[in-house]
């Protein structure tokens, strides 16, 4: 499991035998000097492969991530956040793309991408599998959710593949404003009335362990974190990137007036890190195999909204067709 948008289970690592074997001590090379990895350049299939589901996946998770807080659109509070709401959902849409575009330039078809998503082949971040009961869950996505995502995705921005990598950089100045505005959210309602109050500490505490899960298992149960370090994919362990992530939070849990639901969080000298209390993963892993509150909900509404996309995508190729033939006939 590679982390943040990365469920990386099971998915098939065979090398390609139509492939050239690609000169692995040019490659070694050029990690090594942290050269960029470029779409032409030679790379070993497995480094390729891995990359597809990487990034696809990613690409799913930005997409089906669109649903939960896209379910608070038609209900948020005012117009302004409406109008925040409904840029921050847009975003994600376009991170979507960026990454599937860049997932693309290493020889996969969109087409396919998706079509391994509906058929249960690849996965996306499981975070997204949680319902949005309240309107404090779009805060609490926001500051929390967009927060572990900042924290994974700002060492992705040195990733050693370079379409990859600068897809990255414009996604962590817009995931920075989601979650500035979540973090305003809870702001507003954590000084509100008490019930408001209550309405975001819920929230908290029914998304806090979720978005630590976010970061993958532990390293010593992450089998594939120490390849993906090696090529320069991944720049910090899944530990590391979760303790960051606790460092920065804790921090603004207080400056927002909300607790953290871990009694076991206090900051060690010792370390110069927050200690936390332990994760239990079994509610992760059975989230993963589909078992989460919303899991079939958000395939089925994935699926129903690309049937029913169909005809634009046909009328987009038509029209496409028409202006290639139309270029063609000029020249
Ligand atoms: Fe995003
Ligand atoms: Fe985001």
């Amino acid at each position: 499991m590679e982390g943040v948008y990365g469920n990386d289970f099971g998915t098939d690592q065979q090398p390609d035998p139509d492939r050239a074997a690609p000169d692995e001590a040019a490659f070694a090379a050029l990690l090594a000097g942290e050269g960029r990895v470029e779409p032409r350049d030679d790379m070993p299939e497995a480094y390729r492969k891995t990359l597809i589901r990487q990034i696809a996946q990613h690409a799913h998770s930005e997409i089906i991530g669109m649903q939960p807080e896209g379910n608070w659109i038609s209900r948020a509070p005012s117009l302004r956040r409406k109008a925040i709401l409904m840029a921050k959902v847009q975003d994600e849409a376009g991170h979507g793309l960026y990454l599937y575009a860049a997932a693309e330039t290493l020889g996969v078809d969109r087409a396919d991408l998706v079509d391994q998503l509906h058929s249960g082949r690849q996965k996306y971040s499981s975070i997204f599998n949680y319902p949005t009961l309240t309107w404090a869950d779009v805060g609490a996505i926001g500051w929390l959710v967009d927060g572990a995502a900042i924290t994974n995705q700002v060492p992705l921005c040195r990733c050693s593949y370079g379409p990859y990598a600068r897809a990255m950089v414009r996604v962590c100045k817009e995931e920075s404003f989601h979650q500035r505005q979540g973090f305003e959210i809870l702001y507003t309602l954590s000084h509100g009335t008490p019930e408001q109050k209550a309405m975001a500490q819920d929230a908290v505490n029914r998304y806090w362990w979720p978005s630590l899960m976010m970061f993958g298992p532990p390293d010593d149960d992450s089998p594939n974190s120490a390849r993906s370090m090696a090529w320069g994919i991944k720049r910090f362990s899944n530990d590391d990137l979760r303790q960051r992530f606790v460092d920065m939070t804790v921090p603004q849990s207080e400056a927002l007036g909300l607790g953290l639901p871990d009694p076991e969080i206090r900051w060690n000298d010792e370390r110069g890190h927050y200690d936390y209390g332990e994760i239990d993963f079994t509610e992760l892993f059975e989230v993963i195999k589909g078992n989460g509150p919303c899991n079939a909900e958000r395939m089925a509404h994935k699926r129903r909204a690309y049937d029913e996309g169909a005809w634009v995508r046909t009328a987009a190729e038509a029209y496409a067709a028409k202006r290639a033939r139309a270029t063609e006939s000029v020249a």
